[in-house]
């Protein structure tokens, strides 16, 4: 393998617009060459994962990219987002953290791929930090990046972060590019971006699999239990920072919480929570199909969702046949 710098050190300054496309339809579309099926535990199945995370690697180059020029209307609305901290400071987390992590494990081709995902991490605080300075965004200075003390806690709240944190950010991009509120050259910036999420997460919900296929059998209740403490700690998480934001006002405010209620500030579409939800489950779906259908996807954000959307259409048919039953025992009283 290739070390991580030699990568970025030959990462093309101005590449072809035919080589930009060829590396971003590589990016999304990847399969095996392995017949039969890829099971988590088997060198198949680890290998293929570390391959595809490889393989779509994406060569942009956060230095070059060429910021575009925008209306004060625009430039107010993206400077004001209650993003750019959080965005700045998860990132420069989750590179540590994995980075961290990847160091503990001894399976060379697990390792790669966890550096890499890393690596990519890195890139996309570069990206974020070329864009707060473009655009002259007001930053709060940022905490120092302490190593985690236990390291697979922390890889865990950053990969089932990420999951969660995708998985709207999938609906919310489409959405931000529907509502053309912001110019495309700014969404096909982020377009990568959020795709290597898609990656990553799929590399995480693949490694998961591995992780539990492989360890000892008498690991696994603790680690079950961590897993569960790791979800409890991140709807913790997000619930406090939604009451900070409440009693604090906006300003200057984390919001660690913008996937959910960040649809107002990407679009003056009027769009119902259930219709947002759809759309971040096709969106999910749509970044997803690319690749080889034998490596497992995330499936707690989607599954929840479709839950609840199923409960709402359920609560909805319930709710218009009693209204229509007592309109109609209404008429036969009169
Ligand atoms: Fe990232
Ligand atoms: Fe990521």
């Amino acid at each position: 393998m290739k070390s991580l710098a030699d990568i970025y050190n030959h990462l093309p300054d101005a590449p072809s617009e035919k080589t930009l496309a060829k590396a971003d339809y590589e990016s999304r579309h990847w399969s095996s060459a392995v017949p039969g099926p890829l099971k988590p535990g088997s060198e198949e199945h680890k290998r293929a994962v570390a391959q595809m995370f490889r393989e779509t690697f994406n060569p942009y180059k956060p230095s070059v990219i060429d910021w575009p020029k925008l209306d004060p209307e625009t430039l107010h609305r993206i400077t004001s987002l209650p993003i750019w901290d959080i965005a700045v400071q998860t990132e420069g987390k989750a590179r540590l953290r994995m980075a961290a992590y990847a160091n503990m494990i001894d399976d060379p081709d697990m390792k790669d791929a966890l550096s890499r995902n890393a690596w990519e991490e890195n890139r996309h605080k570069e990206v974020l930090s070329k864009l707060v300075e473009a655009y002259n965004i007001k930053m709060a200075s940022e905490p120092p990046y302490i190593e985690p003390k236990d390291t697979e806690w922390a890889y865990l709240v950053t990969g089932f972060s990420e999951c969660v944190d995708s998985f709207f950010a999938f609906g919310l991009f489409a959405l931000a590019e529907r509502a053309g509120l912001f110019p495309m050259e700014l969404i096909e910036t982020f377009e990568p971006v959020m795709q290597e999420e898609c990656r990553h997460i799929l590399l995480f919900a693949n490694w998961l699999a591995w992780h539990r296929a492989t360890m000892p059998w008498w690991k696994r209740p603790y680690f079950e239990l961590r897993v569960w403490a790791v979800w409890a700690f991140l709807a913790y998480e997000r619930m406090d920072l939604a009451r900070s934001m409440d009693e604090e006002g906006n300003e200057h405010t984390q919001d660690n919480n913008f996937t959910v209620n960040g649809a107002k500030d990407m679009t003056n579409m009027d769009i119902k929570l259930p219709d947002l939800m759809q759309l971040c489950l096709d969106e999910n779906d749509r970044r997803f199909a690319g690749y080889d259908h034998r490596l497992l996807r995330p499936t707690t954000m989607p599954n929840l969702v479709r839950f609840g959307l199923g409960a709402y259409k359920l609560w909805e048919k319930l709710s218009s046949k009693l209204h229509h039953e007592f309109k109609g025992a209404k008429h036969e009283a009169a």
